[in-house]
């Protein structure tokens, strides 16, 4: 079991473990309240409005009733974060000051020389195409460019910006010197195999580079845009063992700094835009990488702000797309605004247009609250002078202003709308309460808003459905949660009953933790979970150790749940045994059917 965890040592993840303590990690993402033993909070990992996920602080777990995700502290970090075991370790421990020897874990290191070489291809490549813009004659057409859209030296050096030229081997020639293997950066995304016949190409012909760093600064992809108008405007590296675009944010390496401290992320959608506010003093800023934002990334910005800007362009599709990222962020209760920018430019434009400062002020520090942006957008689609187009504007932005909780809200908007359309304000409150009856009235059982945190119908619910799991079921549950608090039960459990467990999960955990005493550890739910490595098994066992269970065991409690489990398979067998009775029966084989009963007799003695 020790070498699950590559080469980070057990003391560390042990540090790691009692230097971040559950509540004040999960708090971080999650706003918990105490209620019993547990404290609970909205899932973050799936969408709930009725707190069905909890932490239990004196064993270290975290554990959803709704969705079933579990485990300890590094668990967390990992699912919220988009990390690997490893990678969490590393800056958890960093975080706390606690010291990682050298190469341990391998982060993209140690353990995987593929991934190493193509790191250092990456970071070469980067500083070669880097040195090509600025330095030599291929680069200048793409420095005048640049200039042209006004990207001070400074930024193309902080943003280590590069120009690949039209050449068919410029990369190409670079590589091959420095000895790398053509395949493997073929498979990296640095280079392209000839179309016909062998051999390789570069990639990126012609086209500015931006270089895409991870969160620990190392480059991991290129994009690279046409010099001016032209198709495909950006090429991209494709998805590799280093570099998957639904977990990477362009620039959040150093951003993280200014993030951390505003708990604040401004969000845009191009590359440009994110240098260009950076120049104007904005350097909690990030991208996505062309694709739309997923569920990883807002995850990902949940565990690092509390709030975030949407600044993506003002044209049609950049509000669209506005429109489809505010909902995903609120969905993970983000506060959200959005930054308007006039007549349908895009924050680099802006800023090219109007200055830093004028960027600052009236578009990111002006930028407007969701519902005010969902009616600016409303509102857009409908020609307001024609009695209809008002009629049906009025109509979806009623549906906006009624699920807002707040009466005061409602009536902020309410009165604006009133005003703005010459429209009688009472007249419209009274469409907006006819709409939110209706919409109560529609609400899911158990989702109802209003009466949250304080139902408790949820968790009856829940309970209810524990208890009824067939008998075997809850007894190796049982079992379990005693053994993960005693050795002893776990050694008396491995004696009378081993890793007879019906359920292969129970049969699987149940194995580990014998190993796991094995190796004279004490009883500690959170530090096992890490041992387990494997992601279902670590949900069933956090949610087993969320189980009520007697402070003591005793042989007696102990035997009468084995004898639970081993009656289940016995049970089966006469099961089966009754069915076949009855077909003999029925086939009018009597002397048959009276064998089955007797052997079901004998069955039944066990
Ligand atoms: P400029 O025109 O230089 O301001 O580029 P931009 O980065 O602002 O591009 P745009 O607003 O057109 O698109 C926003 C983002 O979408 C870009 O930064 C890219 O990430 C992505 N994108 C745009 N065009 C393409 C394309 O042709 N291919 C790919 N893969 N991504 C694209
Ligand atoms: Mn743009």
């Amino acid at each position: 079991m020790a070498s699950g965890h590559g080469n980070i040592p057990e003391e560390v993840i042990e540090s790691v473990l009692s230097r971040h303590d559950i509540v004040d990690t999960v708090g971080k993402v999650v706003h918990l309240t105490k209620r019993g033993k547990y404290l609970w909070g909205l899932c973050p990992f799936h969408s709930e409005s009725t707190p069905s996920f909890t932490v239990t602080p004196d064993r270290g777990v975290f554990h959803c009733f709704g969705c079933g995700m579990g485990g300890n502290a590094i668990k967390f970090r990992m699912e919220i974060e988009g990390l690997s075991f490893p990678e969490a370790v590393k800056i958890m421990a960093e975080e706390s000051d606690i010291p990682v020897p050298e190469g341990a874990g391998g982060i993209q290191s140690a353990h995987n020389p593929e991934i190493d070489r193509l790191l250092q291809a990456y970071e070469w490549s980067a500083k070669f195409y880097h040195y090509l813009l600025k330095n030599t004659e291929h680069g200048k057409a793409a420095m005048d460019y640049l200039r042209s859209r006004k990207f001070s030296d400074k930024m193309i050096d902080q943003f280590q910006i590069g120009f690949a030229p039209d050449r068919w081997d410029t990369l190409l020639q670079f590589l091959e010197r420095r000895n790398f293997d053509l395949a493997e950066m073929e498979r990296g995304g640095l280079l392209s195999a000839r179309s016909e016949g062998k051999g390789y190409i570069d990639r990126f012909r012609g086209r500015i580079i931006f270089p895409i760093a991870n969160r620990a600064g190392k480059v991991v992809a290129f994009a690279g845009r046409i010099l001016g108008e032209g198709q495909p405007k950006y090429i991209n590296s494709p998805e590799s063992k280093l570099f998957n675009k639904s977990r990477i944010l362009y620039n959040l390496h150093q951003s993280k700094a200014s993030i951390r401290k505003t708990r604040q992320i401004v969000l845009f959608e191009g590359y440009g835009d994110v240098i260009s506010a950076w120049e104007s003093g904005v350097h909690n800023g990030v991208a996505t990488m062309g694709t739309s934002l997923t569920e990883n990334h807002a995850s990902m910005i949940k565990a690092l702000a509390d709030e975030v800007v949407i600044a993506y362009d003002g044209d049609r599709a950049g509000q669209a797309a506005a429109m489809k990222t505010l909902s995903m962020l609120e969905a993970v209760d983000l506060r959200v605004k959005v930054a308007v920018l006039p007549g349908g430019m895009d924050p680099d434009e802006f800023v090219s247009e109007y200055g830093g400062e004028r960027f600052r002020e009236q578009i990111i520090e002006s930028a407007v609250s969701t519902v005010k942006f969902k009616l600016i957008y409303l509102k857009k689609n409908h020609i307001l002078l024609e009695e209809d187009g008002k009629i049906a504007y009025v109509k979806e932005a009623l549906q906006v202003i009624a699920s807002l909780h707040s009466s005061t809200e409602r009536e902020v908007y309410l009165k604006e709308i009133a005003s703005e359309l010459e429209l009688s304000y009472d007249s419209l409150k009274q469409d907006c309460n006819l709409l939110r009856a209706s919409m109560q009235k529609n609400i899911p059982e158990g989702d109802n808003n209003d009466k949250r945190w304080n139902n408790g119908r949820h968790k009856k619910g829940r309970i209810q459905a524990r208890a009824l799991l067939p008998a075997y079921h809850s007894a190796e549950r049982s079992l379990l949660s005693l053994m993960f608090q005693d050795g002893d039960a776990a050694t008396y459990v491995n004696e009378h009953l081993g890793e007879d467990f019906n359920i292969d999960d129970h049969a699987a955990i149940a194995a580990y933790l014998y190993a796991y005493y094995a190796q004279g550890k004490q009883p500690d739910i959170s530090r096992f979970l890490s041992s387990l490595q494997d992601d279902r098994l670590e949900k069933v066992a956090a949610s087993i150790s969320m189980m009520e269970s007697p402070p003591d065991w005793s042989p007696q409690v102990l035997d009468d749940y084995i004898r639970e489990v081993r009656k289940y398979p016995v049970q089966r067998m006469m099961d089966k045994k009754r069915e076949e009775m009855i077909e003999a029966e029925k086939a009018g084989d009597f002397l048959r059917a009276a064998q089955i009963a007797s052997e079901i007799i004998a069955l039944d003695r066990q």
